[in-house]
């Protein structure tokens, strides 16, 4: 039955630069009906009494839907989750699906977000960018240690080449490189640009340029492990933004150490939960293989910003905004994980 009275929806998690698109596409959709309240807080055990009275929440990937938040969430008349983001994990479903809570995400935005950041750490990490900008804030101008190296005629290795691997790939195709892939299913696109899908091992030993595009699952799990990093050429360039969990990071660390690899650029950290998206400026560091990683001047962290454009967040929240839409018109889309019991 659609739903025509005003509701407010409660979002968790929201930053200061999310805010005014989450607000502006609650508006372009409803029209000043329903509103959203905008929070900076994390849902989980402890702020779960904020959600009550609310029929319709939505969250981000840092909120902890466990069974117990749930259960408090349906006791206090939510009906519908509507997640901000792609990956769902912080979401037990099955616990959802047991209490009759409908649950939404947002399927696809734009890869080229990722995409561009990937290079935006290869580029940074290959011209030494960070070292550069930090010594002339110095008024330090010399030159040395900042040498870099052409990628135009060298070898890219995509590991990966959905809508992300690809968009890297058309990139590196229009830097000259040479394209080396890997996937369980070739992408003709990638092969139209040229690229020669090869054996993981060919791309480890031939890439000078390793950029990782594939989704984490228990196959893909450390695809850059101890062994990986030792067939990689000396000289090579190594970047991250898809998840933490496909590098041993300790393995990274060991090779790191021992000298080799020319630069790594991560947006990713296999532990990273609890760490990326907050200020521990002020904390001790106990993760001591990321204080490690951190140490080498030859690498690059970010905190999971590769999708953080504009472009990509505005398409996130309309496409919550929509769920909401959807929900509230008593609709089932391609966006619903779990249909909420009516
Ligand atoms: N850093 C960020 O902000 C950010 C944002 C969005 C997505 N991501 C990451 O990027 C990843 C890729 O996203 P996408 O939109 O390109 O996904 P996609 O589904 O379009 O592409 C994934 C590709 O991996 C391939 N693949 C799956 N399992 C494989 C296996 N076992 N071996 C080899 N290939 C395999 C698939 O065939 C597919 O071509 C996501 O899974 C996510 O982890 C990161």
């Amino acid at each position: 039955m659609p739903r025509t009275e005003p509701a407010e929806i409660v979002a968790y998690g929201v930053t200061a630069d999310e805010r005014p698109l989450l607000e502006a596409a609650f508006e372009a959709t409803f029209g000043g009906g329903h509103r959203v309240r905008c929070l900076e807080l994390v849902l989980d055990r402890d702020t779960v009494s904020t959600a009550a009275g609310h029929e319709v929440i939505c969250t981000g990937v840092n909120d902890v839907l466990d069974a117990e938040v749930l259960r408090r969430l349906a006791e206090g008349g939510t009906r519908m989750i509507t997640q901000r983001s792609t990956g769902y994990n912080n979401i037990d479903l099955d616990a959802a699906r047991g209490l009759g809570l409908g649950v939404a995400r947002v399927s696809g935005y734009s890869p080229h977000s990722v995409a561009e950041f990937a290079w935006a750490l290869a580029l940074a990490v290959n011209r030494r960018v960070v070292r550069a900008a930090t010594r002339t804030r110095e008024f330090d101008f010399r030159l040395n240690g900042l040498l870099g190296r052409d990628f135009h005629g060298r070898t890219a290795g995509v590991l990966g080449t959905g809508r992300i691997g690809e968009a890297f790939a058309r990139i590196a195709a229009g830097f000259g490189m040479r394209l080396l892939g890997h996937d369980i299913a070739p992408n003709p696109e990638c092969e139209r640009l040229g690229m020669e899908y090869v054996p993981l091992e060919r791309i480890f030993a031939e890439a000078d340029l390793v950029s990782l595009h594939l989704p984490l699952l228990p196959e893909t799990h450390h695809v850059v492990d101890a062994a990986a990093l030792a067939r990689m050429r000396d000289d090579a360039i190594l970047v991250n933004t898809s998840r933490g969990g496909l590098i041993d990071a300790q393995a990274l660390v060991e090779t790191l150490r021992s000298g080799r690899l020319d630069g790594v650029g991560l947006d990713v950290y296999e532990e990273e939960a609890g760490i990326f998206f907050f200020d521990h400026s002020l904390d001790v560091m106990t993760d001591d293989v990321l204080a490690r990683l951190m140490t080498f001047r030859n690498v690059l962290v970010s905190s999971h910003q590769a999708y953080f454009t504009r472009d990509a967040v505005g398409e996130i929240v309309a496409t919550t905004a929509a769920d909401v839409a959807d929900y509230l018109a008593g609709r089932t889309g391609e966006n619903t994980l779990v249909a909420p019991a009516r």
